[in-house]
């Protein structure tokens, strides 16, 4: 069996805004193994981005628990939130995130020197010459494509060796063939680190890419998403998974009636 290294129990979240409460999140449940690839697709405004700011420790239930790594997040404060996302993760943000008045290499180092991880400037180097910009570490993102911002993203994520990558959308602010190369980077790293991904996005050749999909749908996980599947073949599907489960469905209700047995008796 695989060790779960992120665990989502029925996280609740509401906020109460102008118009009186707004339930944004309605019993997510979630778990993500160790090494496992995982999309979350999912109209606008079903809570995607916020189940990864959850995962992150970035935004906290109304109830619920979320473990990352086997550590209880609710129990910590945000010093030791902190911490912990320093040590455990990275995470890619859709615009980028960048700090402006730092380079590509100051940005790429800034976690792990908050981390005190030691050699932080020759391991930020190392990152970005994993994403292609080794020759770009001494440029500001306003010198840097829209691509290479996201690819300095990435390094900066994977620098200090996270256990989990969280990406919202990485290749939502991008053409087509330099979402799909900073995406060949992004599996490459993973593969070769054994990360836990998670991400987020409307791609569904990217989110095929992943071990596994969940669909959201009004702040709840709505199911599987099987892509390419028409409406007529995932509910073929769900039937055949009813008879597997030993659910009467339609037609055996039928074929009871036709051959006069009586329903839920199996030869
Ligand atoms: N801080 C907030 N205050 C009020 N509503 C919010 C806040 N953050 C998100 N929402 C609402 O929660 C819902 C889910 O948002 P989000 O998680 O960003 O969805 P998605 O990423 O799937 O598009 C949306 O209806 C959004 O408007
Ligand atoms: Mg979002």
């Amino acid at each position: 069996m695989r060790n779960p290294m992120i665990e989502l129990s029925d996280i609740h979240l509401s906020l109460v805004g102008g118009s009186g409460e707004v339930n944004i999140l309605r019993g997510v449940d979630l778990r993500v193994d160790a090494g496992e690839t995982l999309a979350i697709v999912g109209p606008s405004g079903s809570g995607k981005t916020t189940t990864l700011m959850i995962m992150a420790g970035l935004e906290r239930p109304t109830s619920g628990a979320v473990r990352v790594a086997g550590n209880d997040l609710g129990g910590m404060n945000e010093d030791a939130l902190a911490r912990f996302r320093r040590t455990h993760m990275g995470i890619v943000f859709q615009s980028f995130h960048l700090v402006p008045t730092m380079t590509a290499l100051e940005n790429t180092a800034l976690p792990l020197e908050f981390a005190h991880i030691p050699h932080a400037r020759a391991r930020a180097a190392e990152a970005l010459a994993a994403v292609g910009l080794a020759d770009r570490a001494h440029h500001y993102p306003a010198q840097l494509s829209g691509g290479e911002q996201q690819r300095t993203a990435l390094a900066r994520a994977f620098a200090a060796d996270p256990k989990v990558i969280l990406a919202d959308e990485p290749t939502g602010n991008l053409d087509t063939e330099t979402g799909e190369r900073i995406i060949d980077h992004l599996f490459a790293m993973q593969r070769q680190h054994g990360t836990t991904l998670v991400l987020i996005t409307h791609d569904r050749g990217l989110a095929a890419r992943c071990h596994r999909q969940v669909r959201m749908a009004d702040g709840r996980i709505a199911g599987a998403a099987q892509p390419g599947l028409t409406g007529q073949a995932e509910q073929a599907e769900q039937a055949n998974k009813n008879e597997q489960a030993g659910h009467s469905g339609h037609d055996e209700q039928q074929a009871a009636q036709t051959t006069g047995q009586p329903k839920g008796t199996r030869p």
